[in-house]
């Protein structure tokens, strides 16, 4: 199995350009679905979610071709199926989102259900209950959701907490649907933004993206179209944090700082200068960083739970001590014994870590527990002495289209290592 190396040590300095989001590409890809037609996406990560998106768009009949390095082509003109296998669906736990846009094109769908994954249990209740408000009768015996609608119609639909996953899903339903549909309580993540902006550009009317109510007039004919799909705001904080790690200076072409807003200011706060212009942001870090007030995850606009891992790992040689609080998933501080054996001064309690600022780190073997504690991982190991070698990178491809080569444009020692 392949492993990342790296030397800690050096300061970054040095340009990156950050690559299409994978959480908007994830449901785009599904929204291909209701299109019926040819889409071109363009900014495409080259991800193995990505991959295991393809794969099932693929296993229900369209057609996918990549042109060039990030434009893929979906031709959804000849869908012919309406089931996931249950192999495919293990492939990437978000899949789920397929479900909304399968049974708004075919008034049916067959998907296994996707159960938990590394950050704990993974329910899809809020999908779900929000399907059958639309009409859908839903079976859910076996572990297999056998889905059926002969006719959505529109509805008011209220979500008890606001799910990104239930928000789309519902988003590319309420397309197929008859009427006005509204969510209330939605998530309010940029993704959801640019999931609005393809499906409008497809023909759809979508509205209040961005905002806690989504509206979706259904029934409308979806053509296909040519899109962008937006920078990836948790890639862009990764290096962000890997410049806070190592100190020095870079830049990253693309990110935009309004989507970014809570980490960024935790980072000022923690003593890096960020200045942002149109075409990206740039990361300065000269001397040693301090502890911030407690950061606690929350749903968009507040604290990212997918820089939670990564910013800990930025500030594991800060002065003082930090709190983290974790309010999205149950088992999302898994990194944290993996940063202990680099020396890093961890206490987990529940929902909350604290950790205390070292005077050094050193290089150890590590193993990646899921994608963003993988990242973390090489956050760590660029502020630590000698080398870090960090194992299971499955995880990290997952996310990240090169993680060695976007850290090496930033002057990181960091390669990889296919045995
Ligand atoms: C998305 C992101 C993921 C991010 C997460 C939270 C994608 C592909 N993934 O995941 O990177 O960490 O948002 O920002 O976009 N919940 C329920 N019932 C449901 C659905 C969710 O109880 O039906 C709970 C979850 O267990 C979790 C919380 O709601 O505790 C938030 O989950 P959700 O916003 O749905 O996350 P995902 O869409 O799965």
């Amino acid at each position: 199995m392949s492993q990342l190396i790296v030397k800690g040590g050096s300061r970054l300095r040095g340009e990156a350009s950050i690559q299409g989001a994978k959480n908007s590409i994830l449901p785009i890809l599904a929204a291909a679905l209701l299109t019926g037609d040819q889409v071109e996406l363009r900014g495409c990560p080259r991800l193995r979610d990505v991959d295991a998106s393809i794969h099932i768009l693929r296993d229900l009949g369209c057609g996918t071709r990549w042109e060039g390095e990030n434009t893929l082509l979906v031709d959804a003109r000849s869908l012919d199926g309406c089931a996931v296998s249950d192999t495919l669906m293990r492939e990437m736990r978000s899949s789920a989102m397929f479900l909304g846009a399968i049974l708004a094109r075919c008034g049916r769908a067959e998907l296994s259900y996707p159960g938990g994954c590394e950050l704990g249990p993974r329910p899809i209740d809020l999908h779900l209950s929000g399907l059958r408000d639309l009409g859908a009768e839903i079976d859910d015996a076996g572990g297999v959701l056998h889905c059926r609608a002969r006719r959505l119609q529109g509805c008011e639909i209220v979500l008890s907490l606001p799910s990104v996953g239930a928000t789309e899903n519902l988003m590319l339903a309420a397309c197929g649907a008859r009427g006005v549909t509204s969510i209330a309580n939605a998530a309010r993540e940029p993704e959801i933004v640019d999931l609005q902006n393809f499906l409008n550009a497809c023909g759809a009317r979508v509205s209040g993206a961005g905002t806690s109510t989504v509206s979706v007039e259904g029934g409308r004919p979806l053509h296909g179209c040519t899109y962008t799909v937006m920078p990836d705001r948790i890639v862009a904080a990764t290096y962000l944090c890997a410049a806070a790690s190592a100190g020095g200076g870079i830049y990253l072409r693309g990110a935009k700082e309004e989507h970014l807003s809570t980490v960024t200011a935790v980072l000022r706060e923690a003593g890096c200068s960020i200045l942002s212009d149109r075409g990206g942001i740039a990361c300065t870090r000269e001397r040693g960083l301090s502890a911030v007030r407690p950061v606690r995850t929350a749903p968009y606009p507040g604290f990212p739970t997918d820089a939670q891992a990564i910013l800990m790992a930025a500030l594991l040689k800060s002065r003082g001590a930090t709190v983290f609080e974790e309010n999205m998933f149950a088992s999302r501080y898994r990194h944290v014994d993996e940063l202990t054996r680099m020396g890093a001064d961890i206490r987990v309690s529940g929902r909350a870590a604290v950790v205390s600022g070292v005077k050094s780190l050193r290089g150890a073997p590590v193993r990646c527990t899921d994608l963003r504690g993988g990242a973390a991982l090489c956050v760590a190991a660029l502020a630590a002495e000698g080398e870090t070698r960090i194992s299971e990178i499955g995880h990290i491809d997952r996310g990240y289209e090169d993680i060695a080569r976007d850290l090496r444009a930033l002057g990181a020692e960091i390669g990889r290592n296919p045995e």
